[in-house]
């Protein structure tokens, strides 16, 4: 085994030491944005006369057939040479002979790793807040062509008053809509240079860390070296962005998994998204809703991972650092397929208008719209409240649907209903009156989501 260590290690690594100590297994996938890092390094090392500039052109084009090969397939990775980074310059090595050497002048494997996670969450977070645009995109079309579906709305997992179905969806786009501006400021925290930190304490050689951090499209670089390469706040915070993501994904799932259960009946998911069961003939599940609601479990646990390897950390790297990638990557993973699954979901679910209406006959969800009424003639909103609740008491008693009370048969709890509109116990007025601004009336509901395309334009516009 090659003796990678240099000059100070008389015997090479054991090879369990050496295999638990390699990351190259998972950290390869930083090796395209460990090579761009490379690139714009080696580039401001001849610029500054640090090293010979034909030297840093001699660099720069073996790391750039160092990328044509990877592209290619035609070179690979060893655990001997423990991660991305001395992969990388073993293969530049390889190519260019003992010049790569001096790539490595000014700069350490801690300020390049905290670069290279940088980075690709740069490129990640912007992926990911595109998958978010698109469901929230479905999310709106979905709203539009059922806007006229009502369907019980909820408190409690009870029926509490009616609502648009498109009021309902749209309430997922809003917070679809914090989550794409948490993973906003998520990339913002990203966009921050630590490389010129060095291993700890920046570097005797006099770099040009703003040239870097223009050539990588970081608007700025690191004020500490320290805090540089030992923090990984910014991707606690992908994931705790991530984390409610997945969280809105896992309530949103819920619902359609009780909707489909025929016992209510209101959405049909298409065939290409469901699953059968091995023994039970009949079944069709929604196992899709099922994974997104499960794999938010992953997201949170990741979140916890982070958070615990970093709490005890000393002042600057330490090794546990390392721990960092796996619950980063797995998160951006887990969040990337959900969303775009929700998305191909969307793409094939049928609302059923017909049985929610169903579901609102006799369910007493207008109630307060009879107390409201009371409250416009002028009785105080507990004294309203009392009255209903009598009707309603008298409904269930003698077997009667609220909806279908007549006047004079209302007026007997209240003279104030002689003058009421007969469809007042309906379920159309009943949406429809709510028309205030985040209200669930058409007009109010066409107007919110105007602002959702407006909010969707100026973030991806
Ligand atoms: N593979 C390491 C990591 O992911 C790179 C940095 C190693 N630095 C060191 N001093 N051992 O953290």
């Amino acid at each position: 085994m090659t003796k990678l260590w240099g000059g100070r290690f008389s015997q090479s690594t054991d090879a369990l030491v050496n295999h638990f100590n390699a990351s190259i297994e998972f950290d390869q996938r930083l090796w395209k944005h460990d090579i761009l890092g490379s690139i714009a390094h080696v580039r401001m090392l001849g610029k500054t006369g640090i090293i010979d500039a034909a030297d840093a052109q001699t660099i720069e084009q073996g790391l750039v057939d160092v990328r044509r090969d990877l592209e290619a397939g035609v070179s690979e990775f060893t655990e001997e040479a423990e991660d991305v980074h001395m992969n990388i310059e073993t293969l530049l090595h390889a190519k260019i002979g003992p010049v790569a050497g001096k790539l490595h002048t000014g700069r350490s494997r801690n300020d390049q790793v905290a670069t290279d996670i940088r980075l690709w969450l740069r490129d990640e977070l912007g992926e990911i807040r595109m998958a978010v645009r698109r469901v929230q995109t479905r999310l709106i079309d979905l709203a539009e062509r059922n806007i006229d579906i009502i369907l019980p709305g909820m408190t409690h997992m009870q029926h509490a008053q009616p609502v648009r179905l498109a009021h309902q969806l749209m309430a997922y786009f809003w917070m679809l809509d914090r989550d794409a501006g948490r993973l906003a400021a998520a990339w913002d925290r990203a966009d921050v240079l630590p490389l010129g930190s060095g291993a700890l304490a920046g570097t005797t050689h006099p770099i040009d860390r703003e040239f870097v951090a223009s050539e990588l499209g970081f608007s700025r670089i690191s004020e500490n070296s320290m805090d540089a390469v030992s923090d990984r706040d910014f991707a606690v915070e992908t994931i705790a962005a991530l984390s409610l993501v997945m969280m809105h994904l896992s309530r949103f799932s819920e619902e359609l998994i009780l909707w489909n259960n025929p016992e209510f009946g209101w959405v049909t998911m298409g065939d290409n998204v469901t699953t059968g069961s091995s023994i039970m003939p009949q079944k069709k599940n929604p196992d899709v809703s099922e994974l997104i609601r499960g794999k938010a479990g992953r997201v949170y646990g990741n979140l916890v991972s982070l958070l615990t390897v970093l709490k005890g950390l000393p002042l600057a790297y330490n090794k546990d650092l390392q721990e960092d990638k796996e619950p980063l990557f797995d998160s951006v993973d887990t969040a990337r397929i959900c969303l775009d699954v929700l998305g191909v979901l969307l793409d094939n679910v049928t609302f059923h208008g017909d049985r929610m209406m169903e579901a609102l006959r006799g369910d007493f969800s207008t109630a307060t719209d009879l107390a409201d009424f009371l409250v416009r003639q002028g009785l105080p909103f507990r004294q309203a409240h009392e009255v209903v609740g009598q009707i309603v008491k008298f409904c269930i008693q003698s077997g009667r649907p609220l909806e279908q009370l007549t006047n004079p048969e209302l007026s007997e709890f209240s003279e104030l209903f002689s003058q009421a509109p007969a469809d007042l116990a309906g379920v159309l007025q009943s949406v429809d009156a709510r028309n205030i601004p985040g209200g669930t009336a058409r007009a109010a509901v066409e107007i919110q989501i105007e602002h959702a395309k407006a909010a969707i334009a100026h973030h991806t516009g």
